[in-house]
């Protein structure tokens, strides 16, 4: 076993009192601890740490996405009266924008994180989109009825989770034969940008290390087609796409809500828990991303994977 596991597993044990059985919490993002609960339908399951969390900074980024910068992939099988269930929908925004164009067809976002779907709620209502709601859930174990769905999507969620050959087939079961289960994934150590500095390579390089002492895959977006054919799935479209951050607009944000990350969030929290690095290394990267969003010639590219599978 991983060193580095073996200390998620003793913070698991030692922090266990504050598990809850009924409510999904994902360890370390909130703050009550973190119950990674298998109790019922609705919880996680074991290992399940979600790199992330859902601090602000995090948000700031996830809530960027729309169907057209995360999505685009899929956008030609999307279609209108379509049901779908977008899982590990986080905030949201990518979901809502489904629901706009599978109207009057209804849309289910599911998160393992109870926290997360209290924001996605207020966004759908505030863009008055009346036909997608939004329920706690864990990927592996949907509660829903085989053939439920005539697309399951999941955006950056596969490469977060312990085995996701088993979620891609949970994703398959939930969605009727011939429909389309769509997957999207980041691929960290295809991440390139310029300046090149060697404070972000070792933030990069800790982000990616500490993703796997959680039992997750960080370069998930070159595997995706292999983990689809694993799940089972024949026919498959297997594609990529990349974000871009070049202009001075772009770069400031990216720039800043990665310096409030790696300083800020439960991945901060972690990478020092884990004894990968020290607080000050962790201020010497936030200083490091806030020199590179403000180079002129600054620009930052994030490659993904994506397979589309009929059912
Ligand atoms: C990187 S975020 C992506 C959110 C959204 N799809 C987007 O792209 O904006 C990953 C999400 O997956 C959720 N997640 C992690 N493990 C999960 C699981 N086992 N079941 C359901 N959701 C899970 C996390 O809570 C988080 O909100």
């Amino acid at each position: 076993m991983d060193w580095a596991v073996m200390q998620v597993l003793t913070v698991s044990v030692t922090r266990q009192g504050l598990t809850e059985v009924s409510i999904c919490r994902l360890w370390p993002d909130q703050s009550s601890g973190p119950g990674r609960t298998r109790g019922h339908a609705g919880g996680m399951s074991e290992k399940n740490v979600y790199t992330h969390g859902h601090h602000e900074s995090v948000l700031r980024s996830h809530t960027w996405r729309t169907a057209e910068n995360s999505a685009a992939y899929v956008l030609a099988h999307v279609v209108a009266g379509m049901n779908l269930l977008d899982v590990g929908c986080g905030p949201g925004t990518i979901t809502i924008d489904l629901a706009k164009r599978v109207a009057p067809g209804q849309v289910i976002g599911v998160d393992a994180s109870a926290s997360v779907l209290e924001g996605a709620a207020r966004a759908a209502e505030e863009a008055a989109c009346a036909n997608v709601t939004f329920q706690s859930g864990d990927i592996t174990q949907l509660e829903f009825e085989d053939g439920s769905f005539d697309i399951v999507h999941a955006h950056q969620v596969l490469q977060h989770l312990p085995d996701p050959v088993a979620a891609l087939r949970e994703m398959r079961r939930v969605c009727r034969p011939g429909g389309v289960v769509a997957a999207r994934d980041a691929d960290y150590a295809a991440m390139t940008w310029f300046p090149e500095d060697p404070r972000l390579t070792r933030a990069l390089e800790l982000y990616r290390r500490t993703a796997r002492a959680n039992g997750a895959e960080p370069d998930a977006g070159r595997r995706l087609l292999g983990w689809a054919q694993q799940a089972g799935f024949d026919d498959i479209i297997p594609t990529a796409s990349t974000w871009c951050y070049a202009t001075p607009a772009d770069r400031t944000w990216w720039g800043s809500l990665w310096a409030d990350r790696v300083t800020q969030s439960s991945l901060a929290t972690q990478i020092v828990d884990y004894g990968l690095a020290t607080p000050e290394d962790l201020e010497s990267f936030a200083e490091a991303w806030r020199g590179w969003m403000v180079e002129a010639d600054g620009w930052y590219a994030v490659l993904h994977g994506e397979v589309v599978c009929r059912a």
